[in-house]
């Protein structure tokens, strides 16, 4: 068992082993490279497979953002383990790897998929079991739940929504689909309200058409929605925001409703709002329900529990943790049982 680069030619193979690991998820090729080797964030040192011999049966990939503190956060944005390859350690050095590649880059917390910038979910769906029993036995506490709801959708929905778009612009609010042109004026209002969204609203706007609705007030953006900016190849809507001073309009909901009908004409019927959020807003404006539920899990290495200390000492001296780990889980997985592993 050796842990190797996660480089491009190996998108098949991960989304393999994402597929068979993640079964309470919807997975294709384009999800997982969105997620990897294709993020704009991508860090070759924070992508990483399991290999048994020339197969692959695991794989992880981190990244870096920046904290409610300001201080620098690790995220492990995706980790797993193919079901036949696991409780042989796999999942134990590919998270051993991105905490010390993290916490090499500054990282004094890591938290377990709630990477705002790009994520496949707001956590860890709370079904998947073994992925909350490897993160408790690894020192991460849950922190937070954070929640996705789901909506019927239909291409005919919402009739009055072009005479609700004339009311709103009597009012002086032109609402209209974003243009390319208009990412400078999105960019200023999003920093100003939301700056963590810049990034996924800047892939749904690059879309074509655009995934993005916006509405103006005199001359500025104040509201606006998007979708697919993240887990693109999912029907996936979001984020979205009005400015404080123009709420209680109507705004968000004809915007909503614009992208919701968006992915109707693409074909889907449903759409999945992620990391909610205003859950009354959206079960009135779009009859969405409440769908699943994930647990945000974080370590933090400022504080450090007596086990890490112990961990610690016991890699003392070594140059590098991460292969004296792999030294020591090293076994022929084909002809070894478990037992001798945990004796070892
Ligand atoms: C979580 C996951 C990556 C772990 O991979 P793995 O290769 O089995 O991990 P390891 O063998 O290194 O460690 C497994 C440890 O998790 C815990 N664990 C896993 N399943 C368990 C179970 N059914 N009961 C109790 N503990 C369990 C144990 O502490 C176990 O160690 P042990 O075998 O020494 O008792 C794998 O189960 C997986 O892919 N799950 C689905 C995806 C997922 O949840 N990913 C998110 C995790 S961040």
């Amino acid at each position: 068992m050796r842990i190797e680069p996660l480089t491009p030619d190996l998108v098949p193979e991960i989304t393999r082993v994402a597929k068979h690991a993640f079964e309470f998820d919807e997975i294709d090729e384009a999800l997982i490279r969105e997620k990897t080797v294709g993020a704009e964030d991508f860090d070759p040192e924070l992508g990483v497979v399991v290999k048994v011999e020339d197969r692959v049966v695991g794989f992880a990939q981190g990244a870096v953002g920046v904290g409610d503190d300001d201080r620098g956060i690790g995220y492990v944005r995706l980790l797993a383990v193919s079901p036949a390859w696991r409780r042989r350690k796999a999942g134990t050095l590919l998270l051993f790897t991105l905490e010390n590649q993290l916490r090499a880059r500054n990282c004094h917390t890591i938290s377990i998929m709630d990477c705002p910038q790009n994520y496949f979910q707001p956590g860890l769906d709370f079904r998947y079991t073994e992925g909350v029993c490897f993160l408790l036995r690894h020192g991460y506490r849950m922190v937070h739940e954070n929640h996705n709801m789901r909506c019927d959708i239909e291409v005919g929905q919402w009739p009055d929504l072009e005479a609700e778009i004339k009311r709103l612009s009597a009012e002086g609010f032109e609402v209209r689909r974003a243009q390319f042109a208009d990412e400078p004026h999105i960019c200023e209002f999003l920093q100003a309200h939301w700056p963590a969204w810049v990034a996924e609203v800047k892939r749904a706007l690059r879309r074509d058409p655009p995934g993005v609705h916006l509405a103006w007030h005199n001359g500025k953006v104040v509201a606006f929605a998007a979708y697919q900016g993240n887990n693109a190849s999912l029907s996936w809507f979001g984020p979205m925001g009005t400015d404080p001073e123009v709420r209680k309009k109507g705004l968000g909901a004809i915007l909503l409703r614009l992208c919701l009908k968006d992915l109707a004409h693409q074909g889907w019927r449903h759409a999945i709002i992620p990391w909610v959020g205003p859950i009354s807003f959206y079960a009135r404006t779009c009859g969405a329900w409440l769908d699943r539920c994930f647990w945000v899990y974080r370590k933090d290495f400022s504080t450090k529990p007596l086990e890490w200390k112990l961990a610690e000492a016991a890699l003392a001296g070594q140059s590098d943790p991460v292969n004296k780990l792999l030294r020591a889980f090293s076994f022929d997985p084909m002809t070894r049982k478990e037992s001798e592993l945990v004796n070892k």
